[in-house]
Order: C-alpha cells, then structure tokens, then sequence
C-alpha cells in the first residue's frame, strides 16, 4: 500500500519506540520522512537504514525556534510538508503530588505540551501552502483520565488534549486535520522506565499488576500504535477532524 506517495512528514521522537515504528511505516508506504529527535546518532542510523526519501535531524523540540528550523528544513529538502506526527515525549520522575520538585513539571510540561505547541504552529504555514494536511499528536489514556503518581505526565498530556481539539477547530477550514492518538501501555523502553520508578528492582511485578486492567491481557506494540497514526495522518482518514484514537487493549472501556 503507497497512501503516502508523493507525501512528505514530519516525525519527532523518531529515535523512539512509536516515533521510530511509524517513521519506518510511513516510509514503507510511500513517504518521504524527516526524523526529528535529540538523539542524533538514532535517527541518523534510523535513515541510514530507509535509504531514499529520509532524513534525520538532531532537534531538542523544547526550543521554540528548533521546530521552525525542523519545518523549514524538510520543505527546503523535500520541497514541501503535508502531514506531522508531533510525538516526542517523556515520563518523568514518579511521586506524590506534594513531593514533586518544580523541575519535574516544567520539564515533562515542556516536552510533552509546550514542544507540541511551537511544532504544530510552525507547521500551520506550509500545510496551508500544501493545501491541506494532517498533524497527529501523541497523547495517551494519562490525557483522559489521572495518573496517580504521575502528575506532571497527565496534566501534560491533557494540556495537549485541549491544545489538539482547539487546533482541529481552528484549523479545519484550511484543510488541515488535526487529531491525536491515545496509547496505553506499550512494550517499550517508557513503560520499562515507569515500572521501575513505580518499584525499583521488582518491575516485572508491577507489569503483571498493570497486565490485570488490560482486558486484551497483555501491554501494546508500537507497531499497533503506528497502524493508527498511519490512518489518522494519511486521507482514509480524511473526514476525521479532533478524534481521539485509544489504543490500549480496552483499559478505558473496563
Ligand atoms: N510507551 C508508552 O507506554 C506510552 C503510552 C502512552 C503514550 N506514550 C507517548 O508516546 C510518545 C512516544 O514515546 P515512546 O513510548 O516511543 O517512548 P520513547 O522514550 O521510546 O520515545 C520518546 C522519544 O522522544 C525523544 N525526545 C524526548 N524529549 C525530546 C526533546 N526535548 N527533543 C527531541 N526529542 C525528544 C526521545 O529522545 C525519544 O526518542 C510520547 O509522547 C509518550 O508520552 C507512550
């Protein structure tokens, strides 16, 4: 299937599980992709690894001019921009409410919402140029519902929520989507880091804690994660507009 020939996009996160799963997607299917990520020398590898038709970029997404010069580069590049997966995102340090240090919400607040902010403006100028497009966001279940013990990740994350909806509003006339993806769990290097911060030493025990709430039994895979974001950044999902898409294996429904 080529739903993304011809299409050019933006992935941040790109070095990590989802980011880097749909990035590798999306290339499949036509499109021609640049790797947004702190982690250089991962995303450099990562189109290294794609070939044709993709380009990695070392960007800290926290400085607001860094996603202006993200966007500028994949037009001057690819000669065009028509679709975003704004998905560079971090958990954070765990604990109560009262203990959290200041340092903690403003990062994971940074990160997680202001980043996502300052991309998806700067991306507003060059879809319109396009004539359309589609900006998917990464949210998470933690942007529907609290987190005990992960304060700053869930207000962050419905903070983007508003954000999203608002954009999808205000943007739709233009013929620019805009939606987000809602993951639970996934079997990745985020959920290993919250499994140890929850009870250093025993993570294993507390994914089997956490694998009782799944009605699907078991955590997500990036790939399930990607298949979704595919459909909302490519035009099958073209009368969607301010969608949420859960993927947690029926957590929210339990
Ligand atoms: N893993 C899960 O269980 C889960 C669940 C729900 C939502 N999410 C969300 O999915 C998104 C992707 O996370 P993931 O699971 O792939 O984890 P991950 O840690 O593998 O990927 C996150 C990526 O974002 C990058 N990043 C972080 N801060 C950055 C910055 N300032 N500038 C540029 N890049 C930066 C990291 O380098 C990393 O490559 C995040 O927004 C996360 O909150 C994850």
């Amino acid at each position: 299937m080529q739903r993304f020939a011809d299409k050019v996009v933006i992935v941040t996160g790109a070095a990590g599980g989802i980011g880097s799963a749909v990035g590798r997607r999306l290339h499949g299917e036509g499109a021609s992709v640049v790797l947004i990520d702190r982690n250089s020398d991962a995303v450099a590898a990562l189109a290294e690894s794609l070939g044709g038709r993709a380009i990695g970029m070392a960007v800290d997404v926290t400085v607001p001019a860094e996603n202006q010069r993200m966007v500028e580069r994949a037009v001057e590049h690819f000669g065009a921009l028509h679709g975003a997966f704004l998905n560079a995102g971090m958990e954070g340090e765990a604990g109560p409410l009262e203990s959290l240090v200041e340092e903690t919400w403003s990062r994971v607040l940074a990160v997680n919402f202001h980043a996502v902010r300052w991309g998806l403006v700067a991306c507003i100028e060059p879809l319109r140029r396009a004539g359309g497009g589609s900006i998917v966001i990464t949210a998470s279940v933690a942007g529907l519902i609290g987190v005990p013990g992960f304060g700053p990740y869930a207000s962050s994350k419905h903070a983007v929520m508003g954000l999203m909806r608002t954009a999808a509003t205000e943007l739709a006339p233009l013929g620019i989507r805009v939606n987000s993806v809602n993951p639970g769990p996934v079997d990745n290097r985020m959920m290993r880091s919250i499994e140890q911060q929850i009870s250093p030493g025993h993570g294993d025990e507390v994914k089997t804690k956490y694998l009782t709430r799944i009605p699907l039994g078991r955590y997500m895979t990036n790939e399930e994660v990607a298949a979704v974001t595919l459909f909302l950044l490519s035009d099958d999902a073209r009368g969607v507009v301010g969608a949420h898409y859960v993927v947690d294996g029926g957590i929210l429904s339990s």
